[in-house]
Order: structure tokens, then C-alpha cells, then sequence
């Protein structure tokens, strides 16, 4: 493991000053990558960013705080530390030693997974690119920002395994990755969910905690992947995930928080008058990102997934945890299916249903989210309640995608969803009045009043820090 050198202009543990082709290759990306974080990054003028660095993956090295213009963070390339001994945890290649190199017969598949994780990390940064202007705290604002410049680290994650494993073909991906856009008519990002804006900070609060925690997931898998080097980058990522895990399971307790006081104070629920978000409008909102980011898992059943699986590319959550024989060539699982036309479930083979057991785990943790905001609910003595819609409410995406259910999962004939759809998902009066709630607090020790102030600081910092220097 090489100690990362900050004299280098890409901080990096992978030893880049050795290979000086690959070197000369990342340093041209650079500023393409820079000019795309110009002109496609976060759009409010600020001096400096109370941001968290990478500098190292050990200790406290991948925690480094301190007031930095945002422009020149360092976007870094850090892989976990290697496991000398690692072996393939999974699929046919099981027990063999991880790959250190990209074998010719999965070159394409690799490659794939690479460039599809990788559209993910700046989708997202465009996504939310105008949200500065509306913070509702300097606190808030520099969470936008600290998720942001990471997943610009996650981008910069991806390419240089695309530099460094995939030739030229990987290097033109690398490009790409700067060229498609979110929400563009000619190239948009490659997943759907990545296409949405993000255009308040509800949304915000909910894509980091149900988008980003798909990102989690997939990360997840990648993790286990028997190309070594993947798997250390995942790893990594990881571990900043959980800050962006952080920003929205807390920004949804607090907007969660913000209401209830309202309602009990006001004696209402009907609260919109008084400057906070109506929890029926909460879990429109919910139930939006919940089912967008369920699509992002796919198919119910899927033939190249299982091919993932067997080739050692793509494992299951926690693989290494599981009590099976890790081929699953035998087993079975019950799926998610329209049967004679009816929501119902139907058993596969269960390599073809990794997507499945995959969007569980997931469902399971996001069941966590929704119960301690059902808590805090109790505990303002109020008896309404949040709750996760069914899998088959509002797919665009697998055995759903074809009918219409509502959030209790009863089918409906299409021209009942199209009457009933705005008591389910936010309807354009509901996207108008939560915008009227945003406008900017960028003062410091204040926060906008639709939202509650956070229980801690960043790093021990009070909430009255000065956490972003505004240009
Ligand atoms: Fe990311
Ligand atoms: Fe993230």
C-alpha cells in the first residue's frame, strides 16, 4: 500500500506515480473533469466548504476536515487495502484467488457494470446542482455539497478502473461518462431515476436516503466481485456512502419532526398555512422516490444477472455472510410476478431472482427509515403513520410495469389510476407549495422553518458554524 502523496496533482494509494502512462492518461481527464464540475456542478458562488477529504483509507485519513473552495478538492483515487489471500467468495470460480486482472471473457460484462455504476455518481451531482440556492441551513448546504463532491470522487472511482483495466475502449467510456447529462433530451444518464430532478430539498432528503441507498446496494454486490480491484473500490465507497445515508434518513426525521410539532401545536394536521409539509404530502413524496428507486433493482428475474453471479462478477449483499453453498445452483426463490393477470408471486430459480434478493434486502432497510419516522410521529402523541406502498405501486420497471396498483397494492383499471394518482403522488399543487417553502437560509445558526434543526453537528461542530463561506 503506497502512502497517498499530496504533491501529486490526483492524490491516489493505486501507486499511479509508477505507471506514467496511466498517469498521463488520468491527468488529461482531469480537466475535462473539472470544466464538467463548472459547468454542470453545484451553481451557487461560494468561497469555501466545510468538507470532509480522503487523503488516506486508514484511520482517520479518510476523514480530513477543513474549509475548502470547492473547486479544489482533492478527487482522489483510493482503493480499500488488498487482502493478499482473498479467493472468490461465489459462482463457479469459488475458491480461486480474486483476479488481479480483467479475464478476456468478461472484458464486456465488467466493463458494463463499471460504466453503468459510474453514470450513476455525476448523475447525481447534476441532478442537484440548483439546490444550493434553496438551503434551508448553512448545515444543510454543506451536506449538498460534501455528497456531492463525493460522488465526484465516486466518478473519478469508476474511471480510473476504466483507465486502468479496459484500453481505450475503457478510456472513451470515461468520456462518456462526462458527456451524457441527467434529464438531457439527446444523451441523457443511462437509469431512469437518474433522469428526475431533484428540484427541493424533500426530494433531496428522499433521493439520499432511498436513491443513494439503492447505490448502497449496488455498491454492495460490486463489493464482492471476484475483480479485485472493484471490489477494493466498492469497499471504499462504501464508507462515504454512509454519510449520504446519513443526510437524508436525518433531513426525513427532521422534516418529520418539523410537521408533527406543527400539527400538535396547531391542533390540525392540516398545517400547509403554517409553513410546514403536510404529512399526507411527505408520503407522496415517499412513495415517489421509494418506487422510482425500486425500479433501479431491475427485473424480478433476470438471465444475465444470474450470469453475473456464476462468472464471479456481481455477488448478493453480504455475500459472505450467507449460510449456502454460494452456487445456488439447486435453490429456488418466490418472485414478485403477474400471475393470470393477478399481483401475485411466483417461484424461480434462484440465481435468476438475484435482483429480487437483492430489492429485499434493500426493502428490509428501508422499512428501518420508515419506522423511526413512525417513531417520532408516536412520540408527539399523534396517531397518523408513514408506511412503504407496495412493490407493483407505480413500476416503470419489471413484472408491474404493464398495470396500474395502488400503494396497497388492489390493481386498478387504468382510468382509475389516472383519477386517483394525485392523492398518491405528488401532484403539481403539491410540487408548487413545497418549492414556496424553499427559500434560502444562509445564515449562520438559522434554519428555514419547514424543517427542524439537527441533533449534531458535523464533527463536533456546533450548528451555528460557519460551515460554508458564500462568494
Ligand atoms: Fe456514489
Ligand atoms: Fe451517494
Amino acid at each position: 500500500m503506497t502512502i497517498p502523496d499530496y504533491a501529486e496533482k490526483i492524490p491516489n494509494n493505486v501507486g499511479l506515480r509508477e505507471d506514467r502512462r496511466l498517469q498521463r492518461a488520468l491527468e488529461s481527464w482531469q480537466p475535462n473533469f473539472l470544466s464538467w464540475w463548472e459547468s454542470m456542478g453545484p451553481t451557487l458562488p461560494t468561497r469555501d466548504v466545510y468538507l470532509r477529504t480522503a487523503i488516506d483509507v486508514r484511520g482517520e485519513g479518510w476523514a480530513q476536515f477543513g474549509h475548502v473552495p470547492m473547486i479544489d478538492y482533492r478527487w482522489g483515487i483510493f482503493l480499500a487495502d488488498r487482502n493478499p489471500d482473498r479467493r472468490v467468495a461465489f459462482g463457479q470460480h469459488k475458491g480461486e484467488a480474486a483476479w488481479q486482472q480483467v479475464p478476456g471473457e468478461y472484458r464486456a460484462e465488467l466493463q458494463r457494470l463499471i460504466v453503468i455504476q459510474g453514470d450513476t455518481e455525476p448523475a447525481s451531482v447534476e441532478q442537484q446542482r440548483n439546490l444550493g440556492a434553496t438551503a434551508p441551513s448553512l448545515y444543510d448546504l454543506r451536506n449538498l455539497f460534501q455528497v456531492n463532491v463525493e460522488e465526484g470522487r465516486h466518478l473519478w472511482a469508476m474511471v480510473y478502473l476504466l483507465h486502468a483495466y479496459f484500453g481505450r475502449e475503457g478510456r472513451e467510456e470515461a468520456e462518456e461518462l462526462l458527456h451524457r447529462n441527467s434529464g438531457s433530451a439527446d444523451s441523457p444518464r443511462i437509469l431512469g431515476a437518474f433522469n428526475e430532478e431533484t428540484p427541493d430539498w424533500l426530494s433531496f432528503f428522499m433521493f439520499t436516503y432511498f436513491t443513494d441507498r439503492d447505490g448502497k446496494y449496488q455498491l454492495g454486490t460490486l463489493k464482492e466481485s471476484a475483480f479485485d480491484p472493484l471490489s477494493r473500490t466498492c469497499e471504499f465507497m462504501l464508507k462515504e456512502e454512509a454519510h449520504h445515508m446519513m443526510v437524508g434518513t436525518t433531513g426525513v426525521d427532521r422534516v418529520v419532526e418539523r410537521t408533527a410539532q406543527v400539527m400538535v401545536g396547531s391542533d390540525t394536521d392540516d398545517v400547509a398555512g403554517y409553513g410546514v409539509i403536510p404529512l399526507p404530502v411527505i408520503q407522496k413524496y415517499l412513495n415517489f422516490h421509494y418506487s422510482v428507486s425500486l425500479d433501479l433493482f431491475g427485473g424480478e428475474t433476470s438471465t444475465n444477472v444470474a450470469n453475473y453471479y456464476t462468472a464471479g462478477l456481481k455477488g448478493r449483499w453480504l455475500e459472505e455472510r450467507r449460510k449456502d453453498d454460494h452456487q445456488l445452483r439447486d435453490d429456488s426463490i418466490m418472485v414478485d410476478a403477474l400471475v393470470d393477470g393477478d399481483i401475485s408471486q411466483t417461484e424461480v430459480a434462484a440465481l435468476t431472482g438475484l435482483n429480487t434478493d437483492l430489492r429485499r434486502e434493500y426493502i428490509a432497510d428501508c422499512t428501518g427509515g420508515v419506522n423511526r419516522w413512525n417513531r417520532i410521529l408516536q412520540e408527539a402523541g399523534l396517531p397518523q403513520r408513514l408506511y412503504l406502498p407496495h412493490v407493483a405501486f407505480n413500476r416503470k420497471v419489471g413484472a408491474f410495469a404493464g398495470i396500474e396498483a395502488s400503494p396497497t397494492g388492489e390493481k386498478l383499471p387504468a382510468d382509475e389510476w389516472e383519477r386517483r394518482k394525485g392523492q398518491w403522488l405528488p401532484t403539481d399543487t403539491d410540487k408548487t407549495f413545497v418549492r414556496s417553502l424553499m427559500q434560502p437560509v444562509h445564515e449562520r445558526g438559522k434554519i428555514a422553518a419547514w424543517v427542524a434543526p439537527p441533533r449534531n453537528g458535523i464533527n463536533g461542530q456546533p450548528f451555528d458554524y460557519d460551515y460554508v463561506h458564500l462568494a
